[in-house]
């Protein structure tokens, strides 16, 4: 009787650790002092060592001290209250790549009641999130085709001013008259043109990149920024763009992700600076662009009125669908990009409603805590 117990203890044990070892989801079980006392094939792959090695170590022995000292805290308190938690983190594997996961940490209690320690289960989400930075990059080469015609725009002047230039120097030249301070005059005045056109793609060039970090920005100044590129498209179909931002008398900080906030906004305007084009093919509209910043309790707002008309009733809840467009040329990817990275990755709210003739776009972010 007590042989076969034990036979079945065993096969019990082993059937445990074959699961455990199955499952693709790295798990392990610490004790209440934080020791590894069991863990699975996949976390010790993880950490690039063997089950041997971790168990009788603790998360010292392995992670960052300042991850591992976060982490002591929030064990402390999940064994206190016996509360599951959920956490996500990153991490840095043994060949430098950067790993995302979930943790789900729960308690294990002995027979008695008694806290025993802990378990938790890794869940590798790396893959879903560089799918959707790589979704929400994609997008933003989808303005990209506007931003360079506007750059193309912008850069006219500079050229035409250059070109005089030099034109002048070789008139210059076969006068005669060059000395050292017309040289220096040609010099300085070309660096001005050289140094306007060199800002205008280096601005592009910021938009471009991903932002990885979240941090605190200045809405308005990234308002600034979007139009010191597009601004001059703007103007030239003749749209008028009215920031009203008298409740924001200095500076309204946003935490988030600062590139993708301007990708955010410059859809929007792209999207109302579109319809203002397409009614003025067959009408004289005087287009504008309203952008109204305010605060409204723990949140920043940010409006977005154009005068194109409303948002047609059929379509009010399918605009943030992904694909959806009524734009020959459209993807319908700008509004379902921008509710990702305004809901999810900023944990704020985009919304569309209509006052009259006028179809407003409102983003909703929690106030920054720190300025
Ligand atoms: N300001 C607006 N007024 C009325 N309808 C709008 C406005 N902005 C967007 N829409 C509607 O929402 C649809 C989806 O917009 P979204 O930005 O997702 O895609 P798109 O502009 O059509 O294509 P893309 O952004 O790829 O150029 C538009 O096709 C249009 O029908
Ligand atoms: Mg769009």
């Amino acid at each position: 009787m007590k042989i076969k117990k034990k036979k079945s203890l065993r096969g019990n044990l082993t059937f445990e650790d074959v699961l455990l070892d199955t499952l693709p989801n790295p798990v392990y079980y610490k004790d209440m002092q934080g020791m590894f006392i069991r863990c699975n094939t996949s976390f010790a792959k993880l950490l690039g060592t063997s089950k041997q090695k971790i168990i009788g170590n603790s998360a010292y022995d392995f992670f960052p001290k300042t991850v591992t000292d976060r982490h002591k805290i929030i064990d402390k308190n999940i064994m206190s209250t016996l509360k599951p938690y959920e956490d996500e983190v990153y991490f840095i594997s043994n060949k430098g790549e950067i790993l995302y996961f979930i943790l789900n940490k729960a308690v294990s209690l002995h027979p008695n009641g008694e806290v025993a320690g802990i378990v938790c289960v890794m869940n590798d989400i790396t893959q879903r999130i560089k799918e959707k930075e790589f979704l929400i990059q994609q997008s933003k080469f989808a303005e990209m085709g506007e931003m360079i015609a506007s750059i193309a725009h912008q850069w006219n002047e500079p050229l035409v001013e250059l070109s005089a230039q030099i034109q002048k120097m070789q008139l210059y030249y076969t006068m005669d008259k060059i000395n050292k301070d017309k040289m220096s005059d040609f010099v300085n005045d070309s660096m001005i043109q050289i140094q306007y056109m060199s800002e205008t793609l280096s601005d592009f060039r910021n938009f471009l990149k991903p932002s990885t970090l979240k941090k605190n920005f200045g809405i308005k100044k990234a308002i600034r920024d979007i139009f010191d590129i597009v601004g001059k498209q703007i103007f030239y179909f003749n749209i008028q763009v009215i920031f009203d931002f008298e409740e924001v008398k200095d500076e309204m900080f946003i935490y988030g992700y600062e590139n993708e906030m301007k990708q955010v906004l410059l859809n929007i305007i792209n999207n109302a600076k579109n319809k203002i084009v397409k009614v003025n093919e067959s009408s004289d509209l005087k287009g504008k662009i309203n952008i109204r910043l305010s605060f409204c309790n723990d949140y920043n707002l940010i409006e977005i009125k154009d005068n194109a008309g409303a948002i047609k009733e059929e379509i009010k809840e399918q605009l943030f669908e992904p694909f959806f467009t009524t734009n020959v040329n459209g993807t319908g990817f700008g509004l379902y990009m921008a509710k990702i990275i305004i809901e999810d990755k900023m944990h704020g709210k985009i919304t569309a409603h209509n006052d009259k003739n006028n179809a407003i776009f409102t983003i909703k972010i929690p106030k920054s805590k720190e300025k």
